[in-house]
């Protein structure tokens, strides 16, 4: 049993969440507070243990171990409709023979709530999701974006304590996915709602989310506001899922303050102490620095910087132009590989230190 002060002021809990398979540990020692009027993330990569997680917040696959709470009340042996969750489901999950109105209606039937308010209230979600005028139609006589927009009113109607959303884009091109998530996050909010928001796309889940809870292989790695993950991954797998990131791998020379340095095939760079490296790093350990795209200024060999580190040479192979950006792939220069006569540049850090350093990797 958890003390008050594990579920005081937190809508929803997850504690030591595990969820065991035959073979898979699908979802191991999930730990996670909630508060009300958040909205949270769960990001990863495909099988890393989202929808499981989902799943048992939801009822709809009971915990090898740990529990759930919601609102401070232990729901993890309920029945998923007496927990006051409600879920919007990848593929939507419509009913197909039920009209839009019926759709939307379904679960206040089910709560028996009187015609009269059913009329109301339904037709108070079917404004605010922009419905209006298509409740007698069916599923398939809609677009993916007015299905989907169903199957947020089905779930927002009976008001849950916790809304789970279960990748809930991922069937929407490009330009309506953006669209939809500023419109998911505006409802979010204006609603005050606490939701859990299932995605593997890093970029969706930093533009909608209060907190990202980063999961790999059942675990969480970090749980952090977008900008937390994004400059300052706790681990490895973090920096390389959340956004384009350059890794330079090399040797622990030595620390001051929070800085470590290392020294790299490609030359001596000094960044941040991040991750499980709160302790001073041993020399000599195997370390890693991370360094973002756009804190990497490009210039050509001959300029003086004026910096002794974060100063790599490099042959660029292959410039792309994007835009808003050039991406460049650049073959770093070894004192020995390192020749005149080929086209180099220089990469200098425009911060005097880059994003993350994690030792011991
Ligand atoms: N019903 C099940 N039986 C056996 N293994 C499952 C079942 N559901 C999920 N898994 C496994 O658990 C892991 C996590 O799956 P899932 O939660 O669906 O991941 P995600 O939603 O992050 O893609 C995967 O390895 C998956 O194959
Ligand atoms: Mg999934």
């Amino acid at each position: 049993m958890l003390g008050d002060s594990r579920t005081e002021g937190a809508e929803l809990v997850l504690d030591q969440l595990r969820k065991a398979y035959d073979r898979t540990l699908a979802v191991e020692d999930v730990g996670l507070q909630v508060r009300r009027g958040e909205l949270v993330s769960l990001l990863g990569p495909s099988g890393c243990g989202k929808t499981t997680t989902l799943r048992m917040i939801a009822g709809f696959v009971e915990p090898t171990s740990g529990s759930i709470w919601i609102r401070g009340r232990d729901v993890t042996r309920l029945e998923p409709y007496k927990r006051d969750t409600a879920m919007v489901f990848q593929n939507y999950a419509l009913f197909p023979h039920l009209t839009v109105f019926d759709n939307v209606a379904f679960g206040l039937r089910r709560r028996r709530m009187p015609s009269p308010n059913i009329r109301s209230r339904v037709g108070e979600m079917l404004e605010l999701l922009e419905l209006g005028g298509l409740e007698r139609r069916y599923p398939r006589q809609l677009s993916g974006g007015q299905q989907q927009r169903v199957a947020v009113a089905r779930a927002l109607v009976v008001s849950p304590s916790v809304m789970l959303l279960d990748e809930p884009l991922s069937n929407l091109d490009a330009k309506l996915r953006a669209g939809t998530r500023v419109e998911l996050r505006r409802l979010q909010q204006e609603l005050g709602l606490t939701a859990i928001f299932v995605t593997h796309d890093q970029e969706e889940a930093m533009a909608i989310s209060d907190r990202i809870v980063v999961m790999n292989r059942g675990r969480i790695e970090q749980v952090g506001s977008a900008r937390d993950v994004y400059l300052a991954p706790a681990t490895q797998f973090v920096a390389n899922f959340i956004g384009a990131s350059n890794t330079f791998s090399g040797t622990v020379a030595g620390a001051e303050g929070d800085s470590v340095v290392l020294h790299t095939p490609m030359g001596t760079l000094r960044g941040p102490r991040a991750g499980s490296a709160n302790k001073t790093p041993a020399a000599d350990a195997p370390a890693s620095l991370i360094v973002r795209p756009e804190e990497i200024r490009v210039s050509s060999p001959d300029v003086e910087t004026g910096l002794d580190t974060n100063v790599v040479r490099g042959v660029v192979q292959v410039s792309s132009y994007l835009g808003a950006t050039v991406d460049l792939s650049v073959r770093g220069a070894t004192a020995r590989s390192f020749s005149r006569a080929e086209p180099i540049m220089l990469l200098a850090c425009t911060r005097s230190e880059p994003t993350s350093a994690c030792a011991g990797l």
